[in-house]
């Protein structure tokens, strides 16, 4: 352990935190979870922890769009994982961490505030889409046109970079719960049973393996009994349709605000897709199809984020800057 303390990058996710340690890869993955007694609201667990203890409590979420949506829990489960992966009684460790495209100066101000009230040594912030870029493998060496879509939990993010400069960036409230939601309603309307969240993240995942039927436990809301229902998988895939349209749409519409000259680097680089929405089958090919240009999922989409922001450790300097980013 270097003597101040070690280079950490903290991918904060609305569902999972990824930190990655210089020379190490990628030490934590946990969901981005906080369990609170249900009585007293004392928090009772974090992370992987917080989602195994199960019932008696109240699972909170306290980051949203790559931000701390609930400061306070925020601050005290950023301070816990980074406690886990780097404990020493006075190093602190230096942290990288994304910062969303649409972010407003309040936002940098507050997500440096968290950090540092976290414990972190000094907290130096990457743009969000360069970082994921990087974790998907781009070389960003030159000025041609990269597109990098990032499906997550709760947003889906499209941003164009022309070299590490983002040049168009947009974004919609979209991403692997809203397909969740959509599944849901569907069984809903179609069958009047109720799906939970964790049921319908079940068969969303298992309609991209090769079964042609899917069982899902729903309840019935007026005798409050489960029922087990197949449901054929192109029936999820058109539940999922309208999530997916729009972060089509998105992707369309920040294509057409680029410079022409980018537009022609794009439909020859193309688009790579990270976070875990891009695991959604079907997605690639109705991008492909209405982009008109070659889509690619990073090899590891999940962890491309905190893969890049662990590139730009990599690089930190002794002093604590990133050479030649911003
Ligand atoms: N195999 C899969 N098929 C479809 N969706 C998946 C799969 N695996 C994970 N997901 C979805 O990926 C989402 C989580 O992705 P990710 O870990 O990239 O989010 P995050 O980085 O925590 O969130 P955000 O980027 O919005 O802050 C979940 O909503 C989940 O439903
Ligand atoms: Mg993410």
């Amino acid at each position: 352990m270097r003597l101040l303390g070690r280079d950490l990058a903290m991918d904060l996710g609305a569902a999972s935190t990824r930190i990655y340690a210089r020379r190490k890869g990628i030490v934590l993955d946990e969901p981005s979870a906080v369990m609170c007694d249900g009585r007293t609201g004392k928090v009772i667990g974090y992370g992987a922890e917080a989602a195994a203890l199960g019932g008696g409590g109240r699972t909170c979420w306290p980051v949203s769009g790559g931000l701390p949506a609930d400061t306070e829990l925020a601050r005290r489960m950023i301070r816990h994982f980074l406690r886990k992966v780097h404990w020493h009684p006075y190093a602190r460790p230096r942290v990288i961490m994304a910062l969303p495209s649409d972010s407003t100066p309040i936002d940098r101000a507050a997500l440096r505030d968290i950090a540092y009230e976290a414990e972190a040594r000094t907290v130096q912030l990457v743009p969000h889409a360069l970082a994921a870029a990087l974790g998907a493998g781009m070389e960003l060496t030159d000025c041609t046109g990269h597109m990098v879509i990032d499906i997550g939990r709760d947003a889906a993010r499209v941003a164009v970079l022309s070299g590490e400069s983002v040049v168009a960036a947009g974004s919609v409230p979209y991403g692997g719960q809203a397909v969740n939601r959509a599944i849901a309603r569907f069984v809903e309307r179609e069958h009047g049973l109720l799906l939970d969240e964790p049921e319908a993240e079940s068969a969303k995942r298992r309609a991209g393996g090769g079964d042609r039927q899917i069982m899902v436990h729903a309840r019935d809301p007026d005798t409050g009994r489960e029922r087990e229902l197949a449901l054929p998988v192109e029936r999820i895939f058109e539940a999922a349709a309208q999530p997916v349209e729009s972060i089509v749409r998105t992707a369309m519409e920040t294509v057409e605000r680029c410079p022409a000259e980018l537009t022609a680097d794009l439909g020859v680089r193309g688009a790579v897709l990270v976070g875990g929405g891009a695991l959604l089958r079907g997605l690639g090919r109705r991008l492909r199809e209405t982009l008109c240009m070659p889509v690619r999922r990073a090899e590891r989409p999940l962890e491309a984020v905190a893969l890049g922001l662990g590139r730009c450790v990599d690089e930190l300097g002794p002093i604590g800057r990133l050479r030649g980013r911003p």
